[in-house]
């Protein structure tokens, strides 16, 4: 009664503002604090994204060792599997509307690894990541100003819309990103009581998968609405050839699935700015370029005079796993040095890949020469300094660095799959439109194939140019796909 009467007391006469929405991002990287792989440049890049459009945005994260403090905002305590943990919440600016919290709870998150150490992953990665969707929807309990959207992204969040059902009062909606549909945070069954979940839901249209507990099943199961990184891969994980075994949960929620293509952080990533660059370049400015290649060259210790600059240079930045294409390229490394290019590849993953790379960089020192590790100055340097970029992926989400390399004037060649079809537009040589070479056949003679076009189109020096500007002025910014999230958010929150 009273509270219907204080309502009916304020009329509101002044024209409604068009309110931006409330979200709590759950993401278990996020760039500059941590970073395995695309994931973290997204949520960091969809969070600023969506406040430069009005919107407010929270990401939690953990914070992980040796990312630098905050302020403190809050604190959340929570039991997991018997234990309370205690994190206090730090909250770093991303820019307008878009805020960080880093979840800092040492004894989960302080570790030398992210997910894992020495090859091994930790064997409480159940805890960690519940208690970070735990966290998440403590944190949206706590809040005077309810959150609209409670937006999830990869296994490691999978809990959330979940936890979320705990929720009173205003209850937000809950979407969930698919950033990779093959980790699916697959754990024994004991988990089940020891994580707060109910046996109930540990049936084929809940978290069970095969007598496990899937994290990742649990957020395509129980959130409102579920979107992936590109259109392309929204319609090719309701397949068996890319389903992981999950296509046929997929194909049951397709209703509430969207495919949303990423964009790119076009300050991060722009090398008319780059401070990574020895000297900045843009399409207009192409030549300047030539600086990138030759500091790639020496700092990958391979000649760099004059007739070597003048050799194509095929460069990767690419997490070593199988997702990636490493066996097309394992299967005709013996021919790669005849190819006529250099080759500069940064990345880490597994052994029987970084132990090709090694080889093939010690049997062809002038040719070839790899980093093992993530460096995120070796990364920008191959984007700047390489003529063609080498993508060959099995299957690929999205994929960002085929949008860094157009950007960078480097030409992508790329599988026909994912998200590289809907950023790469096919190079037609008569008439210089496209901007990147694809193949389609997951097969070592097509990657050969598209590569042997690439070099020829190197030869050709008016129309290699046209090819590097058309992918320099194509647009990957956030701005439309923001929109379009915005679209869906406002779909899924409760009003109430
Ligand atoms: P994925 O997320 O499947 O690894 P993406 O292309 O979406 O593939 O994103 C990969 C991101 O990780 C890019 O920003 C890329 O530059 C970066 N990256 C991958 N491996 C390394 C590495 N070894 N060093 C530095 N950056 C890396
Ligand atoms: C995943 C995918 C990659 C995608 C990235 C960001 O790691 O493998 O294709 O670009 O997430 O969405």
């Amino acid at each position: 009664m009273a509270r219907a009467l204080a309502a009916s007391k304020a009329p509101s006469k002044a024209p409604k503002k068009a309110a931006g929405l409330r979200i709590l991002m759950v993401a278990s990287e996020a760039q500059p604090f941590s970073k395995t792989g695309g994931l973290a440049d997204v949520a960091t890049a969809l969070a600023k994204a969506l406040g430069r459009l009005g919107h407010d945005v929270t990401v939690m994260t953990p914070r992980y060792r040796a990312v630098a403090a905050g302020a403190i905002v809050g604190t959340v305590t929570i039991e997991v599997a018997s234990h309370a943990f205690r994190a206090d919440l730090h909250e770093v600016t991303l820019g307008p509307g878009a805020r960080v919290l880093l979840v800092d709870c040492p004894e989960l998150y302080d570790r030398r690894g992210i997910y894992n150490e020495d090859g091994k992953d930790y064997p409480d990665n159940a805890v960690r990541y519940a208690f970070l969707s735990a966290a998440a929807v403590n944190w949206a309990s706590q809040q005077a100003k309810p959150f609209d959207v409670l937006h999830a992204h990869d296994w490691q969040s999978g809990l959330v819309p979940v936890y979320a059902r705990s929720l009173t009062g205003k209850i937000p909606g809950t979407v969930f990103t698919i950033h990779n549909l093959a980790y699916q945070g697959l754990f024994s069954k004991a988990w089940v009581p020891r994580l707060g979940l109910r046996w109930q839901d540990f049936t084929i249209g809940g978290f069970e998968f095969y007598d496990q507990l899937s994290f990742l099943k649990a957020g395509l199961a129980f959130a409102s609405a579920i979107t992936t990184v590109s259109p392309t891969y929204a319609e090719e994980i309701q397949r068996p050839e890319y389903g992981h075994g999950l296509d046929g949960v997929v194909r049951a929620r397709r209703d509430v699935l969207a495919g949303m293509l990423n964009g790119i952080d076009t300050d991060e990533w722009n090398p008319a700015t780059d401070p990574l660059l020895p000297q900045p370049f843009d399409a207009a400015h192409l030549g300047r370029k030539a600086a990138s290649k030759k500091a790639l060259l020496e700092m990958f210790g391979l000649p760099a005079d004059e007739h070597s600059l003048a050799r194509p240079v095929i460069g990767m930045v690419s997490r070593m796993v199988d997702q990636k294409g490493l066996d097309l390229i394992a299967a005709v490394a013996s021919v790669l040095p005849a190819l006529g290019a250099s080759f500069v590849i940064v990345g880490t993953g597994e052994p029987r890949y970084q132990g090709m790379w090694t080889r093939l960089s010690e049997l062809h020192p002038d040719r070839i020469s790899a980093f093992i590790g993530f460096d995120e100055r070796r990364a920008h340097l191959v984007e700047g300094g390489a003529d063609i970029f080498l993508m060959p992926s099995r299957f690929e989400p999205c994929g960002l660095n085929q949008m860094y390399s157009m950007r960078y004037g480097t030409v992508p060649v790329v599988r026909a799959v994912g998200g590289l079809v809907d950023t790469v537009r096919p190079y037609n040589p008569r008439n210089g439109q496209g901007t990147g070479l694809l193949f389609s056949e997951y097969r070592p003679d097509a990657m050969l194939d598209a590569l042997g076009r690439a070099l020829s189109a190197f030869g050709n020096k008016k129309l290699w140019t046209r090819l590097q500007k058309n992918g320099m002025r194509a647009d990957f910014s956030w701005d439309r796909s923001a929109a379009e999230y915005v679209k869906m958010y406002k779909r899924v929150r409760r009003i109430k």
